[in-house]
């Protein structure tokens, strides 16, 4: 499997917004990535030749990471690229020494949560009703995992 990984810069952020808006109800807005790149935020962008596969934003904490924001591109996922990703901000964290990775997923969101799951982040919480959801609320669950 081949693919490159590399800084996100506002210069991707068409791209990247394109993704974001095809892969959640309720995506992020432009001002959102700006926002988060500008305030100390690391943004992963990958690629594979001229196709866009996916991103991820963290956000360093003291000794803490948190994922702000990770997908793959429809039309791109079941194919492993999650995984990679995913175990790119791993290695990130670790080879930096952060202590732990934290992040927040709808509770219906299974996919992701069982991506995080095997990967060996757990439950520590839940945020009720913290997420919009067509038609009411959802809750978040609120994972960690130890580096
Ligand atoms: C969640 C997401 C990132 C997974 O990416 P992906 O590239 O499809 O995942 P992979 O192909 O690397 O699969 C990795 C593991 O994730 C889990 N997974 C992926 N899709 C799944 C699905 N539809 N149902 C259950 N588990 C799933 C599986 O455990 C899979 O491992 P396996 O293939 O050994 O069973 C992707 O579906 C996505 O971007 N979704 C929309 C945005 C989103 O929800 N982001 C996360 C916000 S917290």
């Amino acid at each position: 499997m081949n693919y490159c990984i590399d800084k996100m810069t506002e210069q991707h952020l068409s791209q990247v917004m394109a993704i974001e808006q095809s892969a959640f109800t309720h995506p992020w807005s432009l001002q959102n990535f700006k926002d988060s790149l500008r305030s100390g935020s690391l943004g992963l962008v990958m690629t594979k030749d001229t196709e866009w596969l996916g991103y991820t934003v963290i956000m360093p904490v003291i000794d803490e990471l948190h994922i702000l924001n990770f997908a793959i591109a429809p039309l791109k996922q079941h194919q492993g690229f999650g995984q990679k990703l995913l175990d790119e901000v791993i290695d990130f964290g670790r080879q930096r020494h952060f202590k732990d990775i934290y992040l927040e997923v709808r509770e219906e969101n299974v996919a992701a949560h069982h991506l995080y799951v095997i990967n060996g982040f757990t439950e520590i919480g839940r945020r009720k009703g913290y997420y919009p959801k067509v038609g009411g609320r959802e809750d978040a669950i609120v994972m960690r995992k130890y580096l």
